[in-house]
Order: C-alpha cells, then structure tokens, then sequence
C-alpha cells in the first residue's frame, strides 16, 4: 500500500498536523493526481475551527492543480503526465475550480434559472433587465457570479464590496456597486433597484434573485432580508455564520437560512451546498471536465487574484493560510500554496 502526506485538523482550533495517510487507486472513470498547487478557503477555517460538524482527524483541501500520475479504467481523455489545467499558470489555475462549480449549481438549482450549455449564440435569459444582486462581489463566489451572469446576458447587476475593489467589479458585469460597510446599504441598494426600474420594464418583486456569497446572519442575511420581498428568491451560502471566532472564543454556524432572518412571507430563501451539483447528470458529466476549461480559456472569467503563503515546509504553509483566513485578512483575492515541494 502506497501513503502519502496531508495536512490534517486533529481538534477544534488545534495546530493542524501531518499525517500519512493511504493512497487509493482510481476507480473506474477516474484519474490520480499529484497535487502541486492548493488554494485555502473558509471551507478549511470552518472546519478547523469547530462549529461544523467534523469528525477529526478531518483531511483539508479540495481545490487543486497537478499532474495526472495514474488512470483508472475506461478514462479516455486523460492520460499520465497531464497537467490539469495547462493554458494557465497554476496558482491562477487553483482559484478557479471550487466557486466556478459554487455558481453554475447555485443559479441553476438554488435560483432555477437554467443557465444553458453550450449557451446559444443568440441567448436571452428570461428577466435579462431585472435587477440581480449579488452579494458580496469581491468574494472568490462573487466574483465568479457576477462573471457568468454577465456573460449569460443579466445587465442588471448589483453588487456589495468594499469600496476599493468597485472598479474592477464593474469589469466584471457589475452595474451598480455598494459599499456594505455602510449602515443605509440596504436602503441605498432599494432606490437604486426602483430607480434602475422605472427607467425600463417594472419587475415584481423589485428584487427577483439574490445570491448571498457571504453568509454571515448580521452583515449579510439581515440586510438582504430588508431588501427581499414576496417572491424573491435568495441563495445563501452556508454555513450561515452566527458568530465569528475570536482567538479566545469559538464560531457559531447555523444551517437554518430561514430562521436565521425575519424573512417577509414568500421569501424562498435556500442554502448552497456545492456537493449537490453532482445530483444534476449534466453537471456531473460535463461541469469539471468540459465546461470549466472552456469558461477559462474563452476568458469567461477571469481566475481571482491570488496571494501566495510562504513557508518552509508544507505543514507550516498550510498553518500560515489557515492563520491569515482567522485573522480575517482575506479581501479580493485567493491564498495558495505550494502541496509538493519539488
Ligand atoms: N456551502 C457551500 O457549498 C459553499 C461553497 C462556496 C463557498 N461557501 C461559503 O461562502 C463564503 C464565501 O466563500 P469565498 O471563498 O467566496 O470567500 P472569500 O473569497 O474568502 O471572501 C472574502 C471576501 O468577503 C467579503 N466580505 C466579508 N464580509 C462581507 C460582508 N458582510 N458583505 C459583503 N462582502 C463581505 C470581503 O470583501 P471586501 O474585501 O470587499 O471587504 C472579502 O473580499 C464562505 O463562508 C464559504 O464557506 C459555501
């Protein structure tokens, strides 16, 4: 039996450790990888810090770029010695895949607007000029969200960062941004809903389709449920985040999207869970394989900045992006690290 190295939670907020751990052949229809590249995100910070429920030890890490080391049976497209993905470098390449999947299964199963593929020349999506909000543009998830809805033809787009990533959010489709450290943001995103409407086609609601890539019950849900109305649908990003942990104080998450805001009756409000993509057949065969390069090399969208963490080694790498994502320094861009040292 071949092992290899992981980096491993192995209590609530306890140092992560490294262990070695099996490595399994591929199975039919799949592929094994050796990973080069990874990028952390609040997934990792969620479940190393407790609040969800984690068996320990728990194996971090699922965003990766590699070279393709072994086949399982029936794998036709691949072979060993492939690099996934080739026509970018690899710390660009790692941001992409986790909130690229994120959104495709988030408006077309979470909102019901089926984003077709291949889309067709002259495409259309139903409600192209009704007000669309995005919350939380400058996330990894936001950034990709509002990047298909641009391309899949929604031209009336909000968005909520901090003022300095606005600019570049307005490259990315947005057409009316929102500082959401400003306590009238629900308010403002109101007026400028109704405003934006007046000008053309009325919309009920003001508001039809919301994606919360925040999830945080006071910064994000508790505005949103100010701004949502009868009808309005809205994805929220779990877990929905009750609490953030200090250095002393352990989070609190709640998978409850609906108690967790004084939603207005008729409010279909859900919770992602990206796993769930692969219960959509098309998805599953054709989302990783096919349509994720394409949206890559067609510039669809653009990989998320990066910052690379530094360390000597891969544990204390992995420490380090774990303790930057604690320290709440993430803003705009993705943290990634080097797995294999050679
Ligand atoms: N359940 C699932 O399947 C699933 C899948 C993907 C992601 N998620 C969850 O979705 C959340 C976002 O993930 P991510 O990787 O996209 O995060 P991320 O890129 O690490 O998010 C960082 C960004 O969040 C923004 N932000 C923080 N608080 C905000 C607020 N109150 N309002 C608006 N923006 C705010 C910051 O904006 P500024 O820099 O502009 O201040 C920063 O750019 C995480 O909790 C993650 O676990 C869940």
């Amino acid at each position: 039996m071949l092992y290899h190295s992981a980096v491993v939670t192995v209590a609530p907020r306890a140092p992560l450790q490294i262990r070695q751990v099996p490595t399994v052949a591929p199975s039919e229809g799949e592929v094994r990888i050796r990973v080069e590249w990874t990028a952390s995100t609040p997934l990792d910070l969620h479940q190393a810090d407790g609040g969800l429920l984690v068996k320990h030890p728990q194996v971090l890490g699922d965003g990766l770029v590699g070279t393709v080391v072994e086949i399982g049976e029936g794998v036709q497209r691949i072979k060993a010695g492939d690099k996934v993905p080739t026509n970018f470098a690899p710390e660009a390449a790692v941001t992409v895949p986790n909130n690229v999947v994120t959104v495709f299964h988030t408006i077309n199963t979470e909102l019901g607007i089926q984003l077709l593929w291949p889309k067709p020349s002259d495409y259309e999506p139903p409600h192209a000029d009704a007000p669309f909000l995005v919350w939380g543009g400058s996330s990894s998830v936001g950034s990709y969200a509002l990047q298909i809805l641009k391309y899949y033809g929604y031209r009336n787009l909000f968005t909520t960062a901090s003022k300095r990533h606005h600019e570049r959010l307005k490259s990315f489709g947005a057409r009316y941004t929102f500082d959401y450290n400003d306590s009238s943001v629900a308010e403002a995103i109101r007026v400028a809903a109704a405003e934006s409407c007046q000008r053309g086609a009325s919309h009920s609601p003001l508001i039809p389709f919301i994606i919360d890539c925040i999830g945080s019950q006071s910064h994000s849900l508790s505005p949103l449920s100010d701004i949502a109305h009868t009808g309005s649908k809205v994805a929220v990003m779990l877990p929905v985040i009750v609490r953030d942990a200090t250095k002393d104080i352990p989070p609190e998450y709640s998978m409850d999207v609906q108690a967790a805001a004084h939603w207005r009756d008729g409010v279909e409000v859900t919770g992602v869970r990206t796993h769930f993509y692969l219960e959509n057949e098309f998805f599953a065969v054709h989302l990783q394989p096919d349509i994720l390069p394409a949206v890559l090399s067609q510039g669809i969208v653009k990989p998320n900045d990066y910052r690379i963490v530094q360390g000597p080694t891969l544990l204390a790498r992995a420490q380090a992006a774990l303790e930057a994502l604690r320290r709440k320094e993430v803003s705009g861009e993705r943290l990634v690290w080097r797995i294999a040292d050679e």
